[in-house]
């Protein structure tokens, strides 16, 4: 996994983060209800025209929590100022989407399995294994797909 200093990436002209996330019990939520947002994007800055395939605004992505994106799957957190990271949001456990980000903990709603928000490791099961990384990066005020 790879951690991109937000100021480095827009010093060097943008670039990636990487990090796996495996949800699958949906929501594109803010990550701290687990409810649907209407859309990741919800935040940004209305004079602002979101790149294509944006996944979310910088913005909606506190510090310590994240975002879900349920097409494609992929959540989208940042465990410290700056860095963005991406996971699959699919749950390796048996396939459902997370749902949410607290306390930089990822979690799966179906069977309560938590991951690090830092590296998609699993910190309690039932799933075995982390999510996986998935390619983001930043582009403007947004994250796209790497
Ligand atoms: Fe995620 Fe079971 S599907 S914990």
């Amino acid at each position: 996994m790879v951690a991109v200093n937000r100021r480095e990436v827009l010093a060097t002209g943008g670039i990636v983060a990487a990090a796996t996330v495996v949800a699958a019990c949906s929501s594109g939520g803010t990550g701290m209800t687990g409810e649907p947002a209407e859309s990741p994007l919800a935040t940004a800055d209305a004079g602002q025209a979101s790149p294509t395939g944006a996944l979310a605004a910088i913005a909606d992505i506190p510090v310590g929590g994240g975002v879900v994106v349920p097409e494609p799957p992929i959540v989208i957190v940042q465990p410290t100022e700056g860095a963005i990271l991406g996971y699959t949001a699919v749950c390796p456990h048996q396939g459902c989407l997370v749902s949410e980000v607290v306390d930089n903990q990822i979690i799966c709603p179906c069977h309560q399995s938590y991951f690090s928000a830092e590296d998609g490791a699993v910190i309690s099961g039932p799933a075995t294994t982390g999510l996986a990384s998935a390619d983001v990066q930043i582009d403007g005020d947004f994250v796209v797909l790497g």
